[in-house]
């Protein structure tokens, strides 16, 4: 038995090892009121979205959460890509001309691994001009360098492993991307991003993450059947987009037609989404009454309405390009004092996590001052 005085310098080493292997990855929102910052597809206004060097960017940058938006393979692999279509961020129509569908769309769901990774990843560009017209200007060249299309796993393997290495908490916020369209395709990608999750430790509200959707009777199903029978508790935000986007088609008279979100935005739909969800993902526009002329913007009864809820809110996405920037706006700082200090949100989604990273620790420094 140790002497007394000897205790205690062995028991801080011992608490001191657990600390520093255990840190568990908890929802900054959860523990302080500072807005957390969500990279918007990594740090995509630098680097082409949803590449590893764009999630290491954003990493670099302190993000608190880095996004997957998350499409299947024909042979089952969870892509990390924004759209079910290779069209806008790839060489697709180059490297396998003719297997497009009637549609003209190069999907996703379509291509093996494999061939999914024989494809050149550029920024985004609109097809329909050219292959060399970008989608946002003064971003990282098209086709510059070399980048590729990743697995979940690859990027969760990279987040993790830098978790490791630099002992930051930086959470990962996976979208689920068009339910409808992969079930109708024979296949069920909720239950492929759950078991992964829960595969690379996602199992509880302990780690830090988010699952989103814009499809509500999906996220319904993940909280009440998928996620009990999977022992597992995760928390989830309804995306909310405007109807007609056509984020989510449902089948009427024999037809596809755009699912309607007007519902959403309503006090009741709101306390609807507050039995499955813990958070929405409002387009940031949605936040504000639409005023005319040169009249500032004003908060509408949303957030504060979410907030009595018990809702988290995360709007999408701040965009610091100077062509981005709402009309009225002169500049970024002021879109994010808006939203930040006088609508009060709890995080925002940004192509650019090094702007409002600063902006919010400038924010946090100037209450601190005494
Ligand atoms: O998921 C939040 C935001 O990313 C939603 O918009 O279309 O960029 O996935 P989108
Ligand atoms: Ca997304």
């Amino acid at each position: 038995m140790l002497p007394e005085h000897n205790k205690s310098p062995l028991l801080f080493f011992l608490v001191s090892i657990f600390f520093t292997c255990f840190q568990p990855l908890e929802a900054s929102s959860e523990t302080d009121s500072t807005p957390i910052v969500i990279a918007h597809r990594g740090a995509s206004g630098y680097l082409p979205e949803h590449t590893l060097p764009a999630k290491a960017l954003a990493y670099a940058m302190r993000a608190d959460y880095i996004e997957q938006d998350l499409v299947l393979s024909k042979d089952n692999h969870l892509i990390v890509m924004h759209d079910i279509y290779l069209d806008n961020v790839t060489d697709v129509a180059q490297k396998f001309p003719g297997r497009a569908r009637t549609d003209g769309h190069f999907y996703t769901i379509d291509f093996t691994l494999a061939e999914l990774k024989r494809l050149q990843v550029s920024g985004p560009f609109v097809p329909a001009v050219s292959r060399n017209f970008p989608q946002y200007a003064g971003r990282f060249p098209l086709w510059k360098s070399h980048f590729e299309l990743v697995t979940f796993e690859q990027e969760l393997e990279l987040i993790q492993g830098l978790n490791s290495s630099l002992q930051y908490a930086t959470g990962i916020y996976p979208e689920i991307k068009k339910p409808y369209f992969h079930r109708a395709e024979g296949r069920d990608i909720s239950h492929a991003v759950l078991t992964t999750l829960k595969r690379y430790g996602y199992v509880s509200r302990d780690q830090k993450v988010f699952v989103q959707s814009f499809d509500a009777e999906e996220l319904q199903h993940i909280h009440n059947t998928l996620m009990p029978e999977l022992e597992m508790d995760l928390p989830l935000v309804q995306l909310i987009a405007e109807t007609e986007w056509e984020e989510k088609c449902v089948q009427k008279d024999g037809e596809w037609v755009s699912y309607n979100y007007d519902w959403m935005r309503t006090p009741e739909g709101l306390k609807k989404i507050a039995g499955y969800a813990d958070g929405i993902g409002p387009w940031f526009p949605m936040l504000v009454d639409e005023v005319p002329g040169d009249a500032p913007y004003a908060p509408n009864q949303l957030t504060s309405t979410a907030h009595k809820l018990g809702l988290e809110v995360h709007p999408y996405t701040f965009r610091a390009d100077p062509q981005q920037l709402p009309d009225n706006m002169e500049s970024f700082d002021q879109l994010l004092a808006l939203y930040l200090n006088d609508i009060g949100v709890d995080g925002v989604f940004t192509d650019h996590p090094d702007k409002v990273r600063k902006f919010i620790d400038r924010q946090s420094a100037i209450s601190e001052t005494p």
